[in-house]
């Protein structure tokens, strides 16, 4: 009974070691590294003023009520004031507005060409 559960931990361990080598383990990790870049950022493709926009807008909600409109730059300018007016987001200051007023129209613009979910 004891040589069975002995061969079983080797087993085990063997296994674990198989899996954690170094062919198995590189390719995961580079398949990984391409997948969370962007997931670090809730799927926000990258450009100038997508930190801007994930820190500012993800503090009250979900990037996904951000994510889902296609709106144009007029648009968007209109939304962050209401979201100042209206939702008690705080007042951006002017260099970070014009980033994030940048990157809104540009990857969620009427088109919204460079948004691929
Ligand atoms: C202080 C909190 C707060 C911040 C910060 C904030 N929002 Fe909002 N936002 C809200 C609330 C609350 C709603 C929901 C309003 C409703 O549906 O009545 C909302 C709704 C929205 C909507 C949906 C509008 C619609 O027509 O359904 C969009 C788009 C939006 N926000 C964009 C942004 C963007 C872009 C930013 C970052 C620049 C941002 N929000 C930052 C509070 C905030």
């Amino acid at each position: 009974m004891r040589a069975v559960w002995i061969a079983s931990l080797l087993l085990a361990v063997a296994v674990g070691w198989t899996a954690l080598g170094p062919a198995g383990g590189a390719t995961a990790q580079s398949a990984n590294a391409a997948a969370t870049e962007e997931d670090e950022w809730d799927g926000l493709p990258p450009g100038p003023g997508r930190e801007e926009v994930f820190y500012a807008c993800a503090a009250c909600h979900s990037l996904a009520i951000v994510k889902q409109q296609g709106l144009s730059r007029d648009s968007w300018d209109e939304s962050l004031d209401w979201m100042v007016e209206e939702q008690g987001m705080e007042p951006l200051e002017p260099e970070e507005r014009a980033l994030i007023l940048g990157y809104l129209s540009e990857v969620f613009g009427i088109d919204r060409a460079k948004y691929k979910p």
